[in-house]
């Protein structure tokens, strides 16, 4: 089977020098396409910017910004069975990049940001030929609004991932996870290393 799998955050560029991004490693995505790649599969890794080595077997293209990221997915598509969203898209852009560097004053500065285009939210088709599946980091009600977002983004599987602990979630090196599928069931996945 052929897999599309993101990872990592993205950057939304403020000027030249400057960018908004999260905390995401990068490391639940890599383990995801490494294990589809090792069982078999066509995977193509699609990666925001991570601190992490290019898995081997695998054919890897970066993607700095949400914009990016989108274009890249939707350019390869065709001949896709599973699209795996595990990259943490960044929610806003700012409005505007400023092509020169923006100077230091004294007094407070706003930045205006706008909403970044959902790339999950946009595969999610009646007609399309794949298996979606999302992910959704949250603090607080992980299952309600877990099971909110698959409905609203339409996927097949959204993978939950509770973000409020410094023992789960961003940066760490093991995670657990709660898995919700379209029909309503629900799968705890225990504690384990990612890879
Ligand atoms: N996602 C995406 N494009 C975006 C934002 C998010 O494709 N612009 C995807 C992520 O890859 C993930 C899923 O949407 O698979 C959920 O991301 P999450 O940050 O948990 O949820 P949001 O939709 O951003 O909602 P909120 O931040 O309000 O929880």
């Amino acid at each position: 089977m052929r897999f599309v799998v993101t990872a990592g955050p993205t950057r939304e560029p403020i000027d030249p020098v400057r960018y908004l991004s999260n905390r995401s490693s990068g490391k639940m995505g890599y383990a995801i396409a490494e294990a589809a790649a090792e069982a078999g599969h066509n995977v193509l890794l699609i990666s925001g910017p991570v601190n992490l080595a290019a898995p081997k077997s695998l054919e890897l293209i970066s993607a700095l910004s949400s914009d990016e990221m989108y274009d890249v997915v939707h350019r390869h598509l065709d001949g896709t069975d599973v699209v795996v969203m595990c990259a943490a898209v960044a929610d806003y852009k700012p409005a505007t990049v400023s092509a020169h560097k923006i100077k230091k004053q004294d007094q407070a500065l706003s930045l205006e940001l706008i909403p970044t285009r959902d790339i999950l939210a946009s595969l999610g088709k009646e007609d399309r030929q794949f298996l979606l599946v999302g992910f959704a980091a949250e603090t607080n009600d992980l299952e309600k609004n877990a099971r909110q977002k698959l409905q609203q983004k339409n996927c097949d599987i959204i993978v939950a991932n509770d973000v409020s602990t410094i023992t789960s979630g961003m940066e760490t090196d093991e995670n657990e996870v709660t898995i919700l599928l379209r029909d309503g069931e629900i799968k705890k996945i225990a504690r384990a290393p990612r890879a």
